[in-house]
């Protein structure tokens, strides 16, 4: 082999990856035979919903679904999305030109980057927020510009604080609320005026929506695409993995402005061969369904919450309990880093949980632990951390 490296130069970009070394020390504990509980990862611990897993065997079984799919997706599926916008959201989507399924948000935020984005572009990243928002623009020769989320303002971002000279080179703003990693919601005007600044500045917003049929205490999330001039400048990424617990089957779409979904569409025709339509079949029978398990979901979730929150404040730290999502936000003790709470809650109390600063640069100093375990675990992960911290 030649002593070239490998890898092309634009992996070199990425920032080393933070959890590979957690996952190397999980790993290790897990062989000396300790209990381990992971708090780390977003990934639903209960099953997809019974009448979604039954259309699913049922198109598996239907030759119709085995040919390649169009990158259009059905018609049945966009059919489907738009219903579901309509009756959730209020919002009118055009079937035929504003929905474009998704192989999973992951992968439509990181390709939508490759569609609208030249080298020195700047694409404007909700820090923290969901890794892909910066290295997608990394990977695309872009640069991603932090925009720190201000825990003063509910997390959410200033944007008066944005340089002018990023404001005129940015071309795409991510913003996603119920938030990754805070669990704040989105607050007063806030998507009234990143239209406004859209327009100003002529870039477009990407909002990411995974998160939107998962909150608490009765408020409801609404869609980036109610906001009055939203589908002129912007798009929303929907995704079900988390609204079905359906995280292994890649399905979500991308809806809103059809200029944006037209350059999307012609890089994925290059890219991929689209979503399976037995997949198809069962998003439509989810979002169809009288959405009786996503109220059950959540009131799983709120109770895990109250389990974590009431945990983490009797012991001190400081947090704001999460309007949505499925994480908590909290400080670290005074003292501490991200990554040395960490660590010192891996090595002392075998409990994973993620460092904030994997988040962005705004992340130091918090940590997030997931709600994606069953209650006793969560029970038997909080009294392990608080015996570290009253230690
Ligand atoms: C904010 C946010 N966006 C997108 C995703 C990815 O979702 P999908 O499974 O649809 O790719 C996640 C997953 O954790 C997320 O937290």
């Amino acid at each position: 082999m030649s002593t070239r490296p490998v890898g092309a130069r634009r992996l070199g970009l990425l920032p080393p990856y933070l959890f590979a070394e957690i996952e190397r020390k999980i790993a290790a504990k897990k062989a000396e035979g300790v209990d381990v509980i992971s708090l780390g990862i977003g990934d639903p611990d209960t099953p997809t919903p019974e009448l979604v897993v039954r259309r699913m065997q049922a198109a598996v079984a239907d030759p119709g679904t085995h040919q390649y799919p169009s990158n259009r997706g059905r018609e049945g599926f966009r059919d489907a999305v738009a219903g579901f916008y309509d009756r959730r959201f209020g919002v009118t989507l055009d079937p035929a030109n504003e929905v474009i399924p998704v192989l999973g948000a992951k992968e439509a935020i990181a390709n939508i980057n490759l569609a609208l984005l030249d080298p020195g572009d700047v694409a404007l990243a909700s820090d923290p927020g969901y890794p892909v928002y910066t290295m997608g623009p990394l990977l695309v020769g872009a640069e991603p510009v932090p925009m720190p989320l201000v825990p003063e303002l509910g997390f959410q971002p200033d944007f008066s604080a944005i340089p002018a000279d990023v404001l005129e080179r940015a071309r795409i703003m991510y913003l996603n609320y119920p938030n990754n990693p805070t669990g704040a919601v989105v607050e007063d005007d806030l998507f009234t005026r990143a239209v406004a600044l859209a327009r100003e500045h002529d870039f477009i917003i990407v909002h990411d929506n995974a998160y939107s049929e998962i909150t608490y205490d009765g408020y409801v999330a609404p869609s980036f695409l109610a906001t009055p001039g939203a589908a002129d400048v912007g798009v929303e990424v929907f995704s079900l993995s988390k609204t079905y617990n359906m995280t292994g089957w890649r399905s979500g779409a991308v809806v809103g402005n059809p200029d944006v979904l037209g350059a999307y569409w012609q890089l994925k025709t290059n890219l991929d061969s689209g979503m399976f339509e037995a997949v198809q079949e069962a998003s439509i029978a989810a979002l169809d369904s009288d959405q009786a398990s996503v109220a059950a979901m959540c009131e799983i979730y709120c109770r895990r919450r109250d389990i974590l929150v009431d945990a983490l404040r009797t012991i001190g730290l400081e947090l704001t309990p999460p309007k949505g999502a499925i994480y908590v936000w909290a400080r670290v003790p005074e003292g501490e880093t991200s990554a040395s709470f960490t660590e010192k809650v891996l090595e002392q109390a075998a409990v994973v949980i993620s460092p904030g600063s994997a988040y962005g640069p705004s992340g130091e100093g918090f940590v997030r632990m997931s709600l994606t375990v069953p209650d006793d675990r969560l029970i038997e992960a909080a009294e392990r951390i608080a015996g570290l911290v009253n230690a």
